[in-house]
């Protein structure tokens, strides 16, 4: 696989863009889930951007300069270890296939990081993460950084943070990046549309979360990227809805919103599709307004447009339909000033998308002295989500045909040259198109 030529690559960029002093990247711990069992590990996502390395216990330097050179501290190898836990690589091997210039196993790290590390404090930086500085060690593996330094006293000030850097990389993606990324979209687009063509009255949420996940699992992505929301009715109307064991009922919307997880990449898909198949006229008619509210939002992402442009423009399309609909009650100009819309669509647009499903990258442009800060502008590479969604409580004071009614509709969005492709455009959003599938599936 070439992508440990481009994990390679990403180390040299790192230490070409710092110029000099060392970065310092840790992996993340295991965490226990009870007795002797452990969550299945997953890297930090910074760690797996610049390694591809899959093993805990183990930490990065990358020595910018002249000379730049990447070194890999891992466990040693350990047949007795493997035989319960299965292959571990060993500094040889890992240097061998992940292309690092030198590794060393995690028991030496005492004796060797202190003359990797000479010289560099007081004159030169150590740039790290926010949760491996000296003063925020979260990791065991680099609680001795300050030591290594030889200082007595920690210099806060020579500890430079790395994630702007990085989060300036991983929010463009390469051609390799986003082709994992478009097959982590088509096999969650083929999630929903499974999903779709099972879905019935009389069925458990987490029944159609079942398939979703053997779906992924199925077509090659072994994890979901965040945990399904598969909720029917009113459930939906909480954002965050992970229960999933409520029953299906006639006549009630059903919201998924589930991405997988593929080589590290979230894909992240919301529908939103009647139980029975046919959507009624309430329904219908708040489904039309987000669903146009999405598409005007995905036209406004183009390079050059600001991150909220999509979000204006989605907030312009629920309040005039919520308006037309008698929802909404005020005037255009007194929703969008008193911000009265909020009460149905109260999260924002969009997010980065990448290895974390709400990926690293910054918002905001950094404001030049006495500017105010603004929304940073699309570049081309960059990938995010598009999703604008309107939530109606039970008994909220609208009329009572639009109570209990959440719909969502999430796509995954890459910044082209010239304006966007929607990465998980397989999955149906057209009320026909949906009225088409659903239920369509003998089991
Ligand atoms: N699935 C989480 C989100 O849509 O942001
Ligand atoms: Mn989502
Ligand atoms: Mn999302």
């Amino acid at each position: 696989m070439d992508t440990y030529i481009e994990f390679q690559k990403r180390r040299k960029k790192l230490a070409d863009t710092l110029g000099e002093g060392i970065a310092v990247i840790s992996n993340s711990d295991e965490s226990s889930r009870n007795r002797d069992c452990n969550y299945p590990f997953r890297s930090d996502s910074y760690f797996h951007y610049l390694s591809g390395f899959p093993e805990p216990e183990a930490v990065i330097f990358i020595v910018a300069g002249d000379q730049p050179r990447a070194i890999l501290f891992c466990k040693p190898k350990d047949t007795s270890k493997e035989i319960w836990n299965g292959y571990i690589y060993g500094p040889e091997e890992a240097a061998k296939q992940f292309l690092f210039d030198e590794a060393y196993s995690l028991e030496e790290i005492n004796k060797i990081a202190p003359k990797i590390l000479k010289g560099y404090i007081p004159n030169k930086s150590i740039y790290c993460l926010p949760s491996t500085t000296p003063s925020n060690c979260a990791i065991k593996s680099i609680a001795n950084l300050q030591n290594w330094t030889g200082q007595k006293k920690v210099v806060e000030d020579k500890y430079v943070d790395l994630s702007k850097v990085l989060d300036g990389m991983r929010c463009l993606k390469s051609q390799g990046e986003v082709n994992i990324m478009q097959k982590s979209a088509n096999i969650a687009a083929q999630a929903h549309i499974y999903a779709m063509g099972i879905t019935k009255p009389g069925k458990f949420e987490y029944q159609i979360e079942g398939e979703i996940l053997n779906q992924f699992m199925k077509n090659g992505a072994r994890y979901p990227a965040y945990s399904s929301i598969v909720a029917g009715g009113h459930n939906a109307c909480t954002l965050h809805y992970v229960s999933n064991n409520s029953l299906l009922k006639d006549g009630d919307l059903l919201l998924i919103d589930a991405g997988c997880e593929l080589e590290g990449y979230a894909s992240d898909i919301t529908r939103t599709y009647p139980i029975n198949g046919k959507f009624t006229s309430p329904q219908k008619d708040i489904y039309q307004i987000v669903l146009s509210a999405q598409k005007k939002a995905i036209s406004k992402v183009t390079p050059g447009n600001y991150f909220d442009d999509p979000h204006k423009a989605a907030i312009e399309e629920i309040i005039n339909g919520l308006i037309d609909l008698k929802i909404l009650k005020a005037s255009h100009d007194e929703v969008f000033e008193k911000e009265l819309y909020k009460e149905f669509f109260m999260h924002r647009t969009s997010h980065w998308l990448g290895l974390d499903v709400h990926d690293t990258g910054k918002y905001f442009d950094n404001p030049l002295d006495g500017e105010a800060s603004r929304p940073i502008k699309f570049k081309d590479s960059n990938v995010l989500t598009v999703e604008p969604g309107c939530y109606i409580k039970p008994n909220s004071n609208v009329p009572e045909e639009f109570w209990g009614i959440g719909i969502r509709i999430e796509d995954d969005v890459l910044v082209t040259s010239s304006g966007n492709k929607v990465l998980s455009s397989n999955a149906p959003k057209e009320v026909e198109d949906l009225e088409d599938v659903i239920g369509s599936l003998n089991e």
